[in-house]
């Protein structure tokens, strides 16, 4: 099994619920841009579930060495790497903070992904999950910089999963709501809207059971977006969130 974004607690807790229900994957690749922090959780792995987890440094902000990954194919790939950054006037028209969510969110993620999805091309088969965000159906005033890589992640993953039909290779994109975690913290949301890390693992693995293609974490933000996107634009320009 391959993760990319290992820190996060929805992968953490996705591989759990995998690892638990499943003795498929003798040995997992915990991708990470942060070594360290990723050490307990792969030890923890190693006692309890697997054979060997190995940690692989990736950080989409600096260059990256394809070859080093040659050696590592799997039949399952989930990717929780995201960025929010700052959605407020200030980090708007900062540069720094507009790039650096374009690149972890969809310019410097695809390339990965692509690595990866044409690695489950040649061996035909494998199962690709990516959360992507209900923040990538329609821009909003709040978070648009990052709700449009995000729209750009959602639209790579339904070419690439339409691409890759009859080829046994399947991709899920996940389009969570709010969830309670680091990237979330301090954050004032409604918590009957906000699905914790465990919640958000189990709608997850069952999504990848029932083989779907596309899967909101909470049933409720399916109904909530397709209000969003109906909203005539006329009127949706003046709406403040
Ligand atoms: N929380 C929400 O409400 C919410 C809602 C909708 C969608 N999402 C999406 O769901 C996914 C998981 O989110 P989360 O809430 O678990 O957020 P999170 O805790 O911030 O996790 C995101 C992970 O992305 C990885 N990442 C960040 N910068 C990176 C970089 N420069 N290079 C490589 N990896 C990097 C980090 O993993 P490492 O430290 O292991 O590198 C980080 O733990 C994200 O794609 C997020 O956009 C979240």
């Amino acid at each position: 099994m391959i993760v990319l974004g290992s820190n996060s607690e929805i992968a953490q807790a996705f591989v759990e619920k995998t690892l638990s229900a499943s003795d498929q994957f003798s040995k997992i690749y915990l991708f990470t841009s942060n070594k360290e922090t990723t050490e307990k959780f792969a030890k923890h792995l190693e006692v309890k579930y697997v054979q060997q987890s190995v940690i692989i440094e990736l950080d989409l902000l600096q260059p990256i060495d394809y070859t080093t990954f040659d050696e590592i194919d799997s039949d399952l790939l989930f990717c929780a790497t995201g960025y929010l950054g700052e959605g407020t006037e200030e980090g708007l028209y900062d540069n720094k903070n507009t790039e650096k969510i374009i690149d972890i969110n969809y310019a410097k993620l695809i390339p990965v992904l692509n690595f990866f999805a044409s690695k489950m091309e040649r061996q035909r088969s494998g199962t690709m999950i990516v959360l992507s965000s209900v923040a990538g159906e329609r821009g909003r005033q709040s978070n648009f910089i990052y709700g449009s890589a995000k729209a750009g992640l959602t639209a790579y993953l339904s070419g690439l999963r339409n691409y890759m039909f009859g080829k046994r290779v399947h991709v899920l994109t996940i389009k969570p709501g709010f969830m309670d975690t680091k990237m979330t913290e301090g954050l004032p949301l409604n918590p009957k809207l906000t699905s914790t890390p465990k919640q958000t693992a189990e709608g997850i693995y069952k999504a990848f059971k029932k083989g779907k293609n596309v899967a909101y974490v909470l049933p409720i933000w399916g109904v909530i977006m397709m209000v969003i996107r109906n909203i005539p634009e006329f009127i949706f320009k003046k709406l403040k969130f």
